[in-house]
């Protein structure tokens, strides 16, 4: 049985063999469902939070509030030991290897923003190539039409081959010595398919010079990544969905690019001295930190990296793996269900389309019998029209779903079916 042990604030697992007894039960450190009788098939979107996060934020704010960075009392000293105490945290989870490479943002929008306007901005030259996918989030692909336009850039992108699969050897053949930036999902948010990274890394460095960013935002709270392993230049991701609070983002990148680009956004606390007319900028990581952040967001963000951490992401992994296994073999069997990616390899979440219903019908239909699941475009409409689609239903899935979550939501389907047509 997992237990929280309050006074390290930590996140244990006892039993090795939990997970593949299925007894998992992670809903009851989660307080949200203990207020809200759902089956709760969204965290793709954002995850729910375990009472550990929601107490770091709260205790924050009750015994530890201040501005961090600048006062020189007892106070802000233990505020911003806190939030520094997150970047360390950071780097671990990550295995960065200086906790300068962590810039902490509001979203992993923000952080593929901030690589776009200072890096792209003044490193993407006219005729350059920006390699992408069509399975981008719409956040790793309109930065880059930007600079592509801006700079007189091309935009290259990278189609699935004919089993809604990613193809290596599509993804090589647009590599050229042009090619100066390769921006690539880890795990696609409107598809569920995780990217062989490590490859497209190793061939990315070994036919180009190119930097290569990585939108992790959907990895992280399901496998482990390392920086130090992959070599991306480039790696970004929200704390919300990786249990923490909204309002906070991660920007790895390599210390010899943080230093050579430009700052982001200027103002407070980036800077080391001003004058009327010239700015010397702060060290790494300051210099991309401009103004007051989200600092109890930050400093809870810690108690998340300590759930996952606690809990195990192989563990979780693992647990996820039967879920996903499960869905994908009752809904690939009901008639007219299409599931969207390649069979059988997706990873935590599933999108799919149903005839003759429309994905928003369907989650009102499931809403009603208490099953929350997201429909639309999932801020990817490249990849869903060009799968053929307006939207798609989608069910992701989180720690605390159990294998009663997939038996729901699978006959909540199948009476929608009956009912619509
Ligand atoms: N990017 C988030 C999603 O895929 C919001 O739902």
């Amino acid at each position: 049985m997992a237990a929280v042990d309050y006074i390290t604030n930590k996140f244990i697992c006892n039993k090795k063999d939990d997970v593949m007894n299925n007894n998992l039960d992670f809903k009851k450190y989660f307080p949200i469902f203990s207020t809200n009788n759902v089956v709760f098939l969204d965290s793709a979107a954002s995850s729910q939070k375990p009472a550990t996060v929601i107490e770091a934020e709260l205790g924050c704010y009750k015994n530890q509030y201040t501005n961090i960075h600048r006062g020189t009392y007892k106070l802000a000293l233990a505020a911003t030991t806190a939030y520094e105490n997150t970047r360390i945290a950071v780097q671990k989870f990550i295995n960065a290897s200086s906790a300068q490479e962590i810039i902490f943002t509001k979203g992993a929008t923000e952080s593929i923003n901030l690589v776009a306007y200072t890096y792209g901005e003044n490193f993407i030259n006219s005729d350059d190539e920006i390699v992408v996918t069509i399975c981008e989030h719409h956040s790793n692909l309109i930065p880059w039409q930007r600079v592509a336009k801006k700079r007189g850039a091309k935009l290259k992108v990278c189609y699935l081959d004919e089993n809604q699969d990613f193809s290596l050897n599509e993804f090589q053949s647009l590599l050229t010595d042009k090619t100066k930036l390769v921006c690539i999902t880890h795990l696609a948010n409107g598809l569920g398919l995780e990217f062989p990274i490590k490859e497209i890394i190793k061939l990315t460095q070994r036919d180009t010079t190119a930097k290569i960013l990585i939108d992790g935002a959907q990895i992280v709270a399901h496998k482990k990544v390392d920086m130090q392993d992959l070599g991306c230049d480039f790696f970004v991701f929200s704390a919300h969905k990786v249990y923490g609070p909204s309002g906070v983002g991660v920007l790895y990148a390599k210390e010899e690019l943080l230093k050579i680009m430009p700052p982001f956004l200027t103002g407070g606390e980036m800077v080391k001295e001003v004058s009327v007319t010239e700015t010397i900028f702060n060290d790494l990581p300051y210099k991309f930190e401009a103004g007051t952040p989200n600092i109890a967001g930050v400093i809870a963000f810690k108690a998340a990296l300590e759930f996952v951490s606690g809990v195990g992401l192989d563990k979780i992994s693992a647990h996820e793996e039967i879920l996903i296994k499960k869905l994908e073999d009752e809904l690939q069997v009901i008639p007219g269900l299409k599931i969207l990616g390649a069979k059988d390899k997706h990873q935590s979440l599933l999108c799919f389309v149903l005839e003759n219903i429309s994905p928003y019908d369907l989650a009102t239909f499931l809403d009603n019998q208490g099953v929350a699941i997201r429909v639309g475009h999932h801020c990817a409409q490249p990849l869903i029209n060009y799968l053929g689609y307006e939207s798609s239903s989608r069910i992701s899935l989180g720690c605390y779903n159990t294998e009663e979550d997939i038996s729901k939501v699978v006959s909540a389907i199948r009476l929608a079916q009956k009912f619509f047509n």
